[in-house]
């Protein structure tokens, strides 16, 4: 009404702007206005069906009486994207929020699939406070390949260390190429789409049930038919994220990631999205709530199956259901139901996938979080993809400054590498990088894969993508390019990993350390023009989530 009701210039030039596309008064006089922000992209295959997914949405908003305006928002794809999507998930989160703000809307329907898309759409919904609820774009298809499941992009890692080994081909790896992705939709492991659409759902941002609808399916297409209806309803009743996302929505996400066995990528974004809200965020608690929730959902990389089972045991409320007892259930959701309400009676539909609370995969759950004189504020490791033997572990440091070091000397003889070597790769932080790339998996040398070695202790400040496995320790906190004692290993120093005793440390003298340190001297951030400068200037550290200094709740600068 505001916008279109004035009879004034404004009203006039705002009127006569949709009856130049062809919509006559009747279209939209006295009609909620619900806006589509669209991800889609041809750079995106995750979002690739996001053309026809908003003709459903559209549907829904007009089967309830509203008008949809669809507009496009940045798209982040990770194959595509360099130096890594993370560095514009921020860029994405103000562009929602701006883009929200800015145009007239009763209410959005936010349509994100690819890793970053999800939680940068949360961000900026919080941050503009309109009525919102998101669509995820669902999960490809289930995929096989000589026999076995194959899944993206946990078996694309695999595939290139069997190369690697000597235990399969290239030819080999272009067949499974050809087979891995058989539709559109997100990664069909619980890799951080999976993980983020399913934290999506538990905080109550979307329709229950729709994390885990393959994008393809005809029941994804209804799901989002439904949301258009709801989005009309939202618009009606005011119904805004601030109304029902609060501190229990942020700690059952927490549950549920350690549930999942989910991504560590979540952690950084639950941070950020903890920050948007002015919400308490404190890894410690994470560690707590792991060591206190079983791991239930047997997906990769850290168990066998993949997505569509997932929503064939029920998805994430077969899953909460499962959890009842470790949850909040008078969290609120999109829908104004607690989330205790929308829970069905019946939890897993397949204990071989979803285990039941009884009888789980593990007592604890997927995510720890270490600290010590090598992490003072924090690394977080997912001991369901690693190796538990060498969750106790004491071993001789060899470093590497960033990729081309690595590239230069992780196969060289002369760099000395062991079956006992800690690897730490440096320099890939927040600021250091910049944008936090998914490198942290450093890759096994092709000597120790061909005697047999399948993991090593792996140390960094940066990422590592959420279909990935392995004892890697990641997010290590203050990064390396501020200073952090990350950038004061040399090769050789003892570096010892205690994921029980929650400790991380550089084992020589703290007179040493802090002799290395002096020697050093100041880290200042070093930030050039454009986007990237601002990135580098105001990005906060993993620990609070990577977002901007100025985007937070309490951000005025
Ligand atoms: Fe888009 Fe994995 S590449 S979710």
């Amino acid at each position: 009404m505001t916008w279109f009701a004035g009879e004034d210039l404004d009203g006039f030039s705002q009127r006569s702007s949709l009856k130049g596309m062809g919509l006559s008064d009747e279209a939209f006089e006295g009609r909620p206005i619900i806006g589509i922000a669209n991800s889609f992209s041809d750079y995106v295959h995750c979002n690739a069906h996001f053309r026809a997914l908003v003709t459903h949405v559209r549907r829904g908003v007009e089967q309830s009486g509203g008008l949809a305006l669809e507009f496009p928002v940045t798209s982040l794809g990770e194959p595509f994207m360099a130096p890594t999507t993370m560095l514009f998930r921020n860029l994405m989160a103000m562009d929602v929020e701006e883009c929200v703000r800015a145009y007239p809307m009763d209410a959005v329907v936010l349509l994100g699939g690819c890793d970053k898309t999800i939680p940068a759409m949360i961000m900026g919904a919080l941050s503009a406070d309109r009525p919102a609820i998101m669509v995820p774009g669902g999960p490809q298809l289930n995929a096989t390949f000589d026999g076995a499941d194959v899944g993206t992009c946990t078996d694309c890692w695999l595939a290139a260390e069997s190369v690697r080994a000597g235990r399969s081909t290239r030819a080999d790896q272009r067949r499974l190429e050809d087979a891995i992705i058989r539709s559109a939709g997100h990664c069909s492991t619980m890799g951080t789409a999976s993980t983020m659409a399913s934290l999506a759902e538990a905080m109550g941002f979307t329709l229950a049930g729709a994390a885990a609808t393959p994008a393809v399916d005809a029941r994804h297409a209804r799901l989002a038919e439904r949301a258009g209806r709801v989005a009309v309803d939202l618009a009606k009743n005011g119904h805004r994220p601030s109304d029902f996302f609060g501190q229990a929505s942020l700690t059952n996400a927490m549950t549920v990631l350690q549930a999942l066995g989910g991504s560590t990528n979540a952690v950084v974004h639950l941070a950020a999205i903890a920050g948007r809200a002015g919400l308490d965020w404190d890894l410690g608690t994470l560690d707590r709530i792991g060591r206190e929730t079983p791991w239930l959902v047997n997906l990769k990389p850290s168990g066998r199956f993949l997505m569509e089972d997932f929503f064939e045991a029920g998805g994430v409320p077969a899953l909460l259901s499962e959890l009842r007892d470790h949850l909040d259930l008078s969290a609120g959701t999109v829908e104004g139901v607690t989330l205790g309400e929308r829970l069905p009676e019946r939890g897993s539909g397949r204990a071989d996938v979803i285990a039941p609370v009884s009888a789980p995969l593990d007592p604890a759950g997927a995510i720890r979080v270490v600290r010590g004189s090598l992490a003072p504020r924090g690394a977080v490791i997912k001991v369901t993809a690693g190796t538990p033997e060498l969750y106790d572990h004491t071993g001789p440091a060899v470093v590497f400054d960033g990729p081309e070091d690595l590239e230069r000397r992780l196969e060289d003889p002369a760099t000395g590498i062991v079956p006992e070597s800690v690897l730490i790769l440096r320099g890939l932080g927040p600021v250091g990088a910049p944008g936090m790339p998914e490198r942290g998996h450093v890759p096994i040398p092709t000597h120790l894969l061909r005697q047999g070695v399948t993991d090593m202790v792996r140390i960094s400040d940066a990422r590592m993508s959420g279909t990935a496995y392995g004892t890697c320790v990641l997010h290590v906190t203050p990064e390396a390019a501020l200073g952090g004692p990350l950038a004061l290993v040399k090769d050789g120093d003892l570096v010892r990993l205690d994921v029980a005793g929650g400790r991380l440390d550089l084992l020589i003298e703290e007179e040493e350390l802090a002799a290395r340190a002096a020697a050093m001297g100041p880290s200042p951030r070093r930030a050039g023009r454009g986007y990237q400068g601002l990135y580098v200037r105001h990005v906060l550290q993993a620990d609070q989530g990577c977002d901007f200094d100025f985007l937070r709740r309490d951000g005025e600068i």
